[in-house]
């Protein structure tokens, strides 16, 4: 018997969200986008409006949860709690894009594991996660992580106005920040899901070294992943460019977000 197709729902309509959505609506994915939920109306509204061929239904967390078998929650990392939470309530399994929350999140991971609940966390930003989750089966020793973004990724970032340091003023290469993957999501919360991916696929946040660097001289986000163990090391490096529909997110995080979903739903899988 065919298998009948899933029913995804969305938490977040922003920049990811709306790239997933373009891409169901141009047919790429055989999933059907059920529907959807934000906490801004305007948010939805552009959202709906970008859609030609799928009409996702509104609905508010709770009922979306309840009405879709996989949720994709691409919203915010204060949010992920209170989401996990109804996820956990119906059972469903989920794919998380706001990876600090996760992090902060891990005895609710248990608990989705204890019920049986498939929970996704996309390669995102950076290649080297495949590597890193075979390397992590024997042997894992050392994973540092460090990434370099224009001086404007960082304004607003409360930890640097703490600091009374104003991303506008740096002219020269500057390291904002060194230390554990957990202190690094709790100082650049919307900056750092690449630092919470790795450390879940690898050694762990206590153990995760990063290194923040605002840099002029750069217009992409650079990301670099020693990573050493039983099997040898390895070095990643990732240079993003801007998603050509959405400025404000990079185009990998978007695309591996549908390979994610694609892998989830067809019968091939490829890469660990
Ligand atoms: N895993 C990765 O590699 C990676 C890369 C980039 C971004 N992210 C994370 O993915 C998430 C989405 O990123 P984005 O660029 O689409 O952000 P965005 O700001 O463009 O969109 C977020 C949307 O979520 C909505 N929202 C906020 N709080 C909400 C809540 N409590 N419930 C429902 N909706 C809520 C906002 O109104 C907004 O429409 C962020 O947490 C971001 O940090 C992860």
């Amino acid at each position: 018997m065919e298998k009948s197709q899933r029913k995804l729902g969305i938490i977040g309509c922003g920049a990811i969200g709306t790239e997933i959505a373009a891409a169901i609506d141009k047919g790429s994915i055989d999933i059907a986008l059920h529907g959807c939920y934000d906490i801004s109306k305007e948010q939805t509204d552009k959202f709906s409006a970008k859609l030609k061929n799928v009409k996702p239904v509104f609905m508010e967390l709770e009922a979306l949860v309840k009405n879709c078998d996989l949720i994709l929650e691409c919203s915010k990392k204060d949010a992920v709690r209170e989401i996990f939470e109804v996820i956990l309530k119906n059972n469903r399994d989920t794919i998380f894009l706001s990876v600090g929350g996760i992090l902060e999140s891990m005895d609710l991971v248990e608990e989705a594991k204890k019920k049986k609940i498939n929970i996704y966390i996309p390669s995102g930003a950076v290649v080297g996660i495949d590597g890193l989750s075979a390397a992590k089966c024997q042997g894992l020793k050392k994973v540092t992580l460090t990434t370099r973004k224009p001086p404007l990724a960082f304004k607003g970032v409360k930890y640097l106005v703490e600091k009374n340091i104003n991303p506008e003023e740096i002219k020269v290469e500057t390291v904002l920040f060194e230390g554990n993957a957990f202190e690094a999501v709790k100082a650049f919360p919307a900056n750092i899901n690449v630092a919470a991916t790795l450390s879940i696929a690898g050694i762990g946040p206590e153990k995760t070294v990063i290194k923040i660097i605002a840099d002029p001289n750069t217009t992409a986000n650079r990301h670099e992943i020693n990573a050493e163990g039983d099997f040898g090391s390895f070095r990643a490096i990732t240079e993003n460019v801007p998603s050509p529909n959405n400025p404000k997110t990079s185009y990998l995080t978007a695309l591996s977000t549908i390979a994610l979903i694609k892998k989830i739903v067809e019968p091939i899988h490829i890469g660990t």
